[in-house]
């Protein structure tokens, strides 16, 4: 009766049970060609000369009719290192045989089939001549006539690293399905071909990996990380191609391996935790050094939206626990798909058959929406309203047949996300600002005798005994966690006394960049793509584009490569995280970043290639774009615009819209380039206004003034830009120098005040037959152009009035507290 307990009890059974373990008798660790050992009770195992760990058949805590091949901590119960045979565990009377051709030979006498073997064939002249439990825990097969092993088990990890242990690029450690199923589990620890060290979760089924929830950050080449080290003194790190380390353990704390046992083991919740145990005194059982990441419940999806459910399944919520590890549980209303898998999905316990006959359902009071502090499914949103109070977007959710729950966050504008089922990524943290609705049905559905998938009642109870086993099985992991909770309170209340809060923030920034699409070129890279940058596209502030065609990250594209020239030293610094940064933004109206190159001086930007040229162009050219198109095009920069200033992570301030930052895509979308560059821009010595980032005639009166610059730079760049949509000619235009009309934003309020809008758009009967739009849009050019940023209206309010949602008042006169009207008079 108490074998079963033995492993799931580990910290009990050392105290209980300690002294049933057996007393192996003393061992050379050298295993012949020719012997054997068969899967049996009490079997004894080949054990390494100290007799620290054993190699042999480890009798299932579970079932104690089938047996794991695999390598133990000998004198601790229950800590298996290693496993064979993909954690597939085998009958009793199976056998493992050292033989020289095949190496370990694992085999089923009853079928008589080989199940698996450390080699197909060593027998290319490189045989085994014996075997070697050593006390590292490393299994070693040799040839005598050489000092490399013919094979190893370190080579071959599978959830749990030991001291001196290497891994080399692509080596992967597996998580476990749980904790007593071996086999494959869904999350990775990987050393990537980048340098990389990252903690991923994958498709079990097809094994696609999904993003990272950990990445070391030993990317940066030349010094990239190529190594895995977990050294005899119980150090962790990545080892660079220079020679340097990246600590990965200790952040503080390595216990002497003289007379500690370790072990880094990916557990099967997701986190990589390190452990030791004290030589002398086991009985205390494994305590928790170290555990990464810090919060795998907010970690995990730190970088954007991924595929996949996240730690937990799918509907379900991760919380962490005092101990660093997860557990997850299912809202209200819901339970567990498979009930054996308390990390799995949950489902619905009510009927949430989508829009069959909704309206009548929810008049009927059917759903209910159960409040979650504190709680959020990030990716799951599918519509965003704001601002919005409590009740109208609880209110949306619950008159909304496709809406499984809603996210409020309050602030000065609240925001209301309506989320889509399956919901994933959940999490329960302090952290999280948000407070979720769940929607819940008031009939259990999973009562209802019409439904034929849920039983009623659970079978009729067969033997009374297995669902008692059940429930203290149940019990006993419950007490487990508990008990590991304290235990581990303990341990971090010693250790993790503040926050790791550096670490995290480090932690996000580094996802980002790994999870972002901004891929890192070679300057060789770029220089086949551009053809030895020979098709020049353009010239610009921060240096000449080019042309080229990349085929290195999918399918092949058009890109228009950039080579930044002056990019001022401290910028350079910050070179990685503005690219990152940009990288970070998506909307259908700004220009994409593809990548980059930084190598040596060499700093170049990849973009999406935008086939039909800047706005200057199309807007100055020989033929007069279509009013409509105009409308369109505004509207676009506008979008994009208010995207940079009120909705991407971090605000970006352009600093320089005018129409040669803006491109047009295929399908004559207006598309802002050039956006987050403003920091990365030098001053230019050559030049006399050298504090000024922008252009000439677009540039807001600020700058000149020595006062801030905010957002309202943008909108007064976007007033004189609108300005030149509607009337289709540059705001600065050198012929009228001495007639009026000179300059577009003196005329335009002239010909505001005196009525003659007509004149201004050059007769343009297209936007005359739209005058109510064109006068509208022609106010609140006049609104972005005032020489004082705070009568300027912001983003918002722009969209706002173009869309012809707000109404736009008469404005006054842009220049009226200006002392001077140098500013807007032709610069240089
Ligand atoms: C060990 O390797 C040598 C050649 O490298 C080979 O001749 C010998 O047969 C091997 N020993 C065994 C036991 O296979
Ligand atoms: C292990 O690594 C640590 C940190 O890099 C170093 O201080 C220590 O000397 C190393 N131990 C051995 C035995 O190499
Ligand atoms: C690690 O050690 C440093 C000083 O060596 C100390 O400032 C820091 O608080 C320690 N961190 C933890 C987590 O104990
Ligand atoms: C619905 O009924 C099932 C089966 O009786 C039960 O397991 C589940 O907890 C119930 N759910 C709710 C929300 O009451
Ligand atoms: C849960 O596990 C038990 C024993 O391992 C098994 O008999 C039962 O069928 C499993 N239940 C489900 C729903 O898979």
């Amino acid at each position: 009766m108490a074998k079963p307990f033995t492993c799931i009890f580990s910290f009990f059974a050392t105290l209980i049970f300690l002294p049933l373990l057996p007393i192996y008798a003393q061992s050379s660790g050298k295993i012949a060609v020719g012997q054997s050992l068969s899967a049996a009770t009490n079997a004894s195992p080949w054990l390494s000369p100290s007799g620290d760990f054993a190699f042999g058949f480890h009798q299932l805590p579970t079932n104690s009719n089938l047996f794991l091949l695999a390598i133990w901590y000998a004198k601790i119960p229950d800590t298996i290192v290693w496993y064979a045979n993909d954690g597939n565990p085998v009958r009793e009377g199976s056998k493992v045989t050292l033989t020289a051709d095949k190496g370990l030979v694992l085999s089923d006498p009853q079928a008589s089939s080989l199940l698996w073997s450390t080699s197909d064939d060593f027998s290319n002249g490189n045989g085994v001549s014996y075997g070697f439990m050593s006390d590292t825990g490393n299994l070693v097969l040799k040839n005598s006539s050489s000092n490399d092993p013919v094979w190893q088990s370190f080579n071959h990890p599978t959830d749990t690293l030991l001291p001196t242990q290497i891994m080399e690029i692509n080596g992967v450690v597996n998580s476990r399905l749980s904790e007593n199923n071996f086999r494959k589990g869904r999350f990775q620890l990987r050393l990537i071909p980048n340098g990389n060290l990252v903690l991923n979760t994958r498709d079990r089924a097809s094994g696609y990996n999904y993003g990272a929830y950990y990445i070391s950050g030993t990317n940066e080449r030349p010094n990239t990380g190529h190594r895995l080290i977990y050294n005899e003194s119980g150090y962790m790190y990545v080892l660079r191609t220079d020679g340097s380390t990246y600590d990965l353990l200790p952040q503080n704390k390595t216990n002497p391996t003289k007379s500690y046992y370790q072990r880094a083991t990916l557990n099967f919740d997701g986190v990589l935790m390190w452990y030791s145990i004290p030589k002398t005194s086991i009985s205390n059982g494994w305590s928790m050094d170290q555990a990464l990441p810090d919060n795998v419940c907010t970690s995990i999806g730190a970088s954007g939206p991924q595929l996949g459910s996240g730690i937990c399944g799918f509907n379900s919520i991760c919380v962490l626990g005092d101990d660093k590890r997860p557990t997850c549980k299912c809202p209200p209303g819901y339970s567990l798909l498979d009930s054996n898998d308390t990390y799995g999905s949950c489902k619905p316990d009510f009927k949430a058959d989508g829009c069959v006959e909704y309206a009548q359902r929810s008049m009927k009071n059917e759903y209910r929406l159960e409040r979650l502090p504190s709680t959020n499914w990030p990716f799951s949103d599918y519509e965003k309203l704001g601002p919005y109070n409590e009740d109208d977007c609880k209110m949306s959710c619950l008159t909304d047949c496709f809406c499984a729950a809603v996210a409020f966050q309050d602030s000065n504008s609240p925001i209301c996300w309506k989320k889509k089922a399956p919901l994933s990524y959940g999490r329960q943290d302090t952290k999280v600002r948000e407070t979720t609705w769940i929607k819940v049905g008031n009939v259990n559905f999973s009562n209802d005798p019409l439904n034929t998938f849920v039983p009623l009642f659970p079978p009729k109870a067969k033997n009374k005994v297995k669902s008692l086993d059940k429930f203290l099985l149940g019990g006993s992991v419950f007490v487990n966690l508990v008990l590991l909770s304290a235990i581990s309170l303990g341990i971090f209340l010693i250790y993790h006394k503040k926050p790791l809060k550096e670490f995290e923030e480090g932690q996000r920034k580094k996802l980002r960049e790994y999870n972002s699409n901004v891929h890192c070129f070679s300057y060789q890279e770029l220089t086949d793509a551009t053809k030895g940058f020979t098709e020049e596209l353009g010239r610009g502030a921060f240096g000449v584009v080019y042309r080229g065609m990349i085929s290195t990250v999918g399918p092949p594209i058009c890109v228009a490569v950039k080579k930044l020239d002056r990019i001022s030293h401290d910028a350079d610094k910050e070179f990685r995280t503005e690219v990152n940064g940009i990288g970070q933004t998506h909307h259908r109206n700004l220009v994409r970043l593809v990548g980059f190159c930084k190598e040596g001086d060499q700093r170049l930007l990849v973009y999406e290639y935008m086939s039909n040229g800047t706005l200057a162009n199309y807007l100055f050219g020989e033929l007069r774009p279509s009013w409509v198109a105009r409308i369109q095009i505004t509207l676009g920069i506008a979008r994009g615009l208010l995207y940079l200033h009120e909705e991407c992570s971090t605000q970006i301030i352009h600093c320089d819209i005018k129409p040669q930052n803006i491109l047009l895509d295929d399908n004559h979308n207006a598309r802002i380039a050039d956006f987050g560059l403003a920091k990365l821009l030098v001053l230019n010595q050559t030049h006399t206004n050298t504090a000024i980032r922008g252009t000439k005639g677009y540039v807001a009166p600020e700058w000149f003034r020595n006062k801030p610059v905010t957002v309202k730079v943008d909108v007064y760049s976007f007033g004189v830009l609108l300005l030149e949509i509607i009337c289709c000619r540059r705001s600065v235009c050198m012929e009228f120098i001495e007639e009026e009309g000179a300059i577009l934003t003196d005329w335009a309020f002239d010909c505001y005040q005196s009525n003659t809008l007509d004149s201004l758009v050059n007769n343009d009967m297209e936007a005359l037959n739209d005058w109510q739009r064109l006068k509208r849009f022609f106010m609140v050019s006049l609104w972005c152009i005032q020489e004082d940023p705070s009568l300027r209206p912001t983003m918002k309010m722009v969209m706002q009035m173009l869309e012809g949602l707000a109404e736009v008042p008469k404005p006054p006169c842009p220049t009226m507290l200006s002392i001077t009207t140098t500013n807007t008079k032709p610069l240089g």
